[in-house]
Formats: structure tokens, C-alpha cells, sequence
């Protein structure tokens, strides 16, 4: 478990570098997707590896650092890039940039994600605002004895992805003219990609994407009370629905190919928050 201690220190180096900057909305850029931060107004940049106890990422489209700065008249805290469990860390440290931003007074995050379309009605370039996720293997950011001063022992799950973000999101998303599906992302650990049975399995369940992101994040985030939104962007159809095989440089230029959307519906629900 990692001391709380570590989460104050993180919090206390990064308040010393904002001086008077006080962000509001965490924003976590999944693969691909990091380019967004790029457009953060008066930004401070801080590389992950300054912060005490911060930890990485080695995956790859992921810069590895946070943007500080402003965005439509909101504060913002960027992560461009996060940490997967995939690299060897526990779900505990995948979610500590969700709590040191906490301790920031941070009440609300937007949390991204690269993921594989299960859905046979999506196609890759599809957005979809995650109603709720799935999450069946063993792993949780709040294993081990509770830390009281994030959040209670057992916390609710049942409106994890806020309705009224959710319906200013949909709301958003009309105006800019950008289709956004509403659905179920369901966890795999990676890093290998899934199975097609594995997949086929995932649809019985009533998931929508898989991706190997995001969950522990926002188990994080509930449990410290945030308010929270979620994208996948469907960078290709998962594993078992074409006939080819599914590769990383897929994932990271279908990034590339929907920023203009992505960007465009992100800027919008920041104005409308
Ligand atoms: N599966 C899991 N994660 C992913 C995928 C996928 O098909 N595409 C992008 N991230």
C-alpha cells in the first residue's frame, strides 16, 4: 500500500511549481489521444519523473508529463499519458495521479481511452461516453486497508460515470456534430490484446469496448468522491470481428486520423462544465 505521506508529497511538490494555480478538472489522455494537451493555454508542463513518487509511462504514445493551464475558461490538469498495469505497476500506482490530483482540490476528471470496438455496430473512429464499466479480473486501486482519508471502505459504483456529465457530454456532442455512442468498457489487462472467444465472451456480457485502461483510475476517483466522465475512442474493431490482426500502429493513427473530433467535442463539454 502506498503511504499517504507519498500522495502529500507529490501534491506539495506540484502545488510549489502552480504558485496561485489552482486546477479543477483532471483530464487523462489515453494512446494517441495526448496531442490534446497540446492546446492548454499558458501551460505548465511537469514530466511525471520530477514529481516525488510519481511513476512513468513507458507505453508507447504517451508522453509521460502533465500540462497545467487553462482550457474554454477552465482550469485544467492534463496527463498527457498515464501508467498501465501492463508495465508492472499495481492498480494502486496506476491511480495515483487520480488521488494526488485530489489532494489538489481537483473535483472532477475526464478520462480517455484507446480501446477495440466489440460492438458490431461501432467502427473504428467511433466515440463512446462509457455509461459504466466492467471489470472481472481481480485487480482494484483500493485492495488492502482502506485509506479513510480518500473515501469509505466499500464505495458505491452504481453512478460512477456522473448522469448530469454524462448528459452534458450527449448534449455537447450534438452541437459540434459529433456521433457519440453511449456504452460499456470493459477491462483486460494486457498487454497482449484479447482473444476472439475473449471478445465474443465480452459482447455476451453486454460490453461495448475493451481496452486495458481507465478502470482502476476511475475506481480511484469514486471512491475520493470526484465527479467523473469517460471516452474510448474505438481505435479498431477487437480481436475475432475482421479478418486481420490487431497492431499497435493502428491504435496510434486512428488517434492521430480523429483528433479533430476528439478535440472538438472535448473543447466543447470544457466550456459547458
Ligand atoms: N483491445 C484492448 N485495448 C486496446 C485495443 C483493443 O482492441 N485497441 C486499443 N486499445
Amino acid at each position: 500500500m502506498i503511504p499517504f505521506e507519498h500522495y502529500e508529497q507529490s501534491a506539495a511538490y506540484l502545488r510549489e511549481k502552480l504558485g496561485d494555480f489552482q486546477p479543477e478538472i483532471l483530464m487523462i489522455l489515453g494512446s494517441g489521444l495526448g496531442q490534446f494537451g497540446e492546446l492548454v493555454e499558458d501551460p505548465i508542463l511537469v514530466p511525471y519523473g520530477e514529481i516525488p513518487h510519481f511513476r512513468h509511462s513507458t507505453a508507447p504514445g504517451h508522453k509521460g508529463r502533465f500540462v497545467f493551464g487553462c482550457l474554454e475558461g477552465r482550469r485544467v490538469a492534463v496527463m498527457q499519458g498515464r501508467v498501465h498495469l501492463y508495465e508492472g505497476y499495481t492498480p494502486e500506482e496506476a491511480a495515483y495521479g487520480v488521488r494526488v490530483m485530489k489532494l489538489l482540490g481537483v473535483k472532477r476528471m475526464i478520462v480517455t481511452n484507446a480501446a477495440g470496438a466489440v460492438n458490431l455496430s461501432y467502427k473504428p473512429g467511433q466515440i463512446m461516453l462509457i455509461s459504466d464499466h466492467i471489470l472481472l479480473f481481480p485487480i482494484t486501486p483500493l485492495k488492502g486497508p482502506n485509506e479513510d482519508r480518500f473515501g469509505v471502505r466499500f464505495p458505491d459504483m452504481s453512478t460512477a460515470y456522473t448522469p448530469a456529465l454524462r448528459a452534458l457530454a450527449k448534449a455537447a456532442a450534438v452541437e459540434v456534430g459529433v456521433p457519440l455512442n453511449e456504452g460499456v468498457y470493459m477491462y483486460f489487462p494486457g498487454p497482449q490484446y484479447e482473444t476472439p472467444a475473449e471478445i465474443r465472451a465480452a459482447r455476451l456480457l453486454g460490453a461495448d469496448m475493451a481496452g486495458m485502461s481507465t478502470v482502476p483510475e476511475v475506481i480511484a476517483a469514486r471512491h475520493c468522491g470526484m465527479e467523473i466522465l469517460g471516452f474510448s475512442l474505438a481505435t479498431n474493431m477487437a480481436a475475432g470481428i475482421l479478418d486481420q490482426p490487431l497492431t499497435e500502429e493502428e491504435v496510434l493513427e486512428c488517434g492521430e486520423a480523429c483528433k479533430t473530433q476528439f478535440s472538438a467535442l472535448m473543447l466543447n463539454i470544457l466550456k459547458r462544465m
